[in-house]
């Protein structure tokens, strides 16, 4: 089949040589079975060296080849040319700011995931020789669609309340601390409500809903922010019912 000509307007940014952010256009001949990354790649090799974007895996797992195709936060390894028009527009995330052309400065969305405790908290640490610690199979099913997160933030380019106030954790933050309260081997709930419940935190989220619309790994973080404040507000009620009680 012959290749479809597309034309892929791309925003350029190279701080130490530019002003602002100008757009540059590039005719790809692009294969029937190509994703956009495919594309990128094309003119990385044939047409100009200097683009820069992030890509490792180039199968939906790393998280780290997300931009903004046609307006929508996307992973460019998981969005096929065919279903693409022949003009396609190509952008870094939204809500992020520019390190140089598609790549976006990360250190934010690093600092917040941090601060939530994103590991495991147990009651008791086990050394090696006394084995793992063991969970049922229900157990597990409670959080286990929370793990699925590959920190592509295509949530926070989507996100409203990130765009409006930058300070806001975020949905995969409160997302990945509502997977470690629900784990069934974790005492870290307390540990996190701080950053979790504050002001900041899930009572930030106007439940939208646009992170989960995006999630190319249907993690749910809405969801997982919803569930967190009904648990933040059955803690609320319980203080009052049994004040100096450990929430
Ligand atoms: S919750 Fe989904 S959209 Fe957000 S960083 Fe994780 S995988 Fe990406
Ligand atoms: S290159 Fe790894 S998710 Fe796209």
């Amino acid at each position: 089949m012959t290749p479809r000509r597309i034309e892929f307007e791309i925003l350029r940014y190279d701080p130490d040589k530019m002003q602002k952010p100008e757009f540059q256009t590039y005719l790809v001949p692009c294969e029937e079975d190509w994703v956009v990354l495919d594309a990128l790649n094309y003119i990385k090799d044939e047409l100009d060296r200097t683009l820069s974007y992030r890509w490792s895996c180039h199968m939906a797992v790393c998280g780290s080849c997300s931009m903004m195709i046609n307006g929508e936060p996307t992973l460019s390894c998981k969005s096929f040319v065919r279903d693409l028009p022949n003009q396609v527009c190509i952008e870094p995330l939204n809500n992020f700011p520019i390190e140089r052309d598609l790549v976006v400065v990360l250190d934010d969305f690093l600092g917040k995931l941090n601060s939530v405790k994103p590991y495991l908290i147990p009651r008791e640490k086990k050394s090696l020789e006394e084995g793992v610690y063991l969970q049922s199979p229900a157990q597990l099913k409670k959080f286990k669609q929370f793990t699925l997160c590959i920190n592509c933030t295509l949530c926070y380019a989507a996100c409203p309340q990130y765009a409006h106030d930058e300070n806001f954790v975020g949905p995969a933050a409160l997302a990945l601390a509502h997977r470690y309260n629900l784990d069934s081997r974790d005492v870290g709930r307390t540990a996190r409500q701080d950053v979790v419940a504050s002001n900041l935190g899930i009572w930030e989220c106007s439940f939208v809903g646009a992170c989960s619309e995006v999630c190319p790994h249907g993690v749910d973080p809405a969801g997982a922010i919803q569930q967190a404040k009904i648990a933040s507000t059955g803690d609320y009620f319980m203080d009052l019912i049994l004040p100096g009680r450990k929430s």
